[in-house]
């Protein structure tokens, strides 16, 4: 018997925009994921922030993450108050792992295939960080997160985010933050502060605006890789900046 076939028009499939970056790696520091908390990993925050890499992803832009662990502890402030700077960094570089296990966790929850790469080596609970392996991973549309910073002490996790997007060969960093941008001074304390659609590295460096560290910002500029500074809680915007909508402010040469 022949089998009855539905009238009912199927919708076309909308295909996604194509995306202006085809890889991106993505920074974001260890207090993104606190939330509101004040500490720790929120699983409302982590699994938002999953959803947004999620519909990133969907554009066919490749991912790779650089996480930081502030959330947890942060080094500089440790040392700041006694403990030895070098036990401090790596206790900090332990954080972070715990953070991207918590965002590996979060996005194969929602079907997206991660890989995590430690630079210090943590055989038992992820890969070591070995750059043909990641790009590898990234060509296979897996997000690549990498855990421990550099591996070194006195190196922050921007300059991780400046070296491995390098390495990956990344066309821009996301940077991000808590504000939408760059301004001429902390726009939560200044209500004057007005934002930089676009700044050059030279220039945030010698305004000594605190967007990255400036070993990530004088080795971008070196090496002329971009830097989007964006707010990560506004909804789509890393989609937006992937699909070339203007959100938030473009560091260049
Ligand atoms: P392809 O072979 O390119 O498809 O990559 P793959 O990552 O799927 O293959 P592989 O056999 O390398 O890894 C299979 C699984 O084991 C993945 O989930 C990896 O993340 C994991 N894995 C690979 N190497 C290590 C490691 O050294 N430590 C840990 N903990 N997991 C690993």
């Amino acid at each position: 018997m022949a089998k009855a076939v539905s009238k009912k028009p199927v919708a076309a499939k909308k295909a996604p925009k194509t995306a202006r970056y085809s890889r991106i790696l993505l920074k974001l520091s260890g207090e993104a994921l606190m939330g509101e908390t004040g500490f720790g990993v929120c699983p409302d925050t982590v699994d938002f922030i999953a959803r947004e890499i999620k519909n990133t992803v969907a554009h066919k832009t490749q991912i790779a993450v650089v996480i930081g662990g502030g959330n947890i502890f942060r080094g500089i402030e440790a040392a700041t108050s006694g403990m030895e700077r070098v036990s401090a960094d790596y206790m900090g570089m332990l954080a972070t792992t715990i953070n991207a296990l918590a965002l590996q966790n979060a996005l194969e929850r929602h079907d997206i295939e991660t890989r995590v790469q430690s630079a210090i080596e943590m055989n038992e609970i992820c890969e070591p960080y070995i750059r043909r392996k990641a790009v590898r991973h990234l060509e296979k549309g897996r997000v690549v997160i990498f855990a421990a910073g550099t591996g070194n002490p006195y190196f922050t996790t921007d300059t991780a985010a400046a070296l491995r997007a390098m390495e990956m060969n990344a066309e821009i960093i996301l940077k991000a933050t808590k504000v939408d941008g760059v301004y001429t001074s902390d726009p939560v304390k200044h209500k004057g502060a007005r934002k930089f659609s676009t700044i050059r590295y030279i220039d945030v460096l010698k305004r000594g605006l605190h967007v990255m560290d400036s070993t990530a910002i004088s080795l971008c500029m070196d090496n002329e890789l971009p830097i989007m500074v964006f707010n990560l809680m506004g909804k789509g915007n890393i989609r937006n900046i992937v699909t070339g909508k203007r959100v938030g402010t473009y560091i260049g040469a």
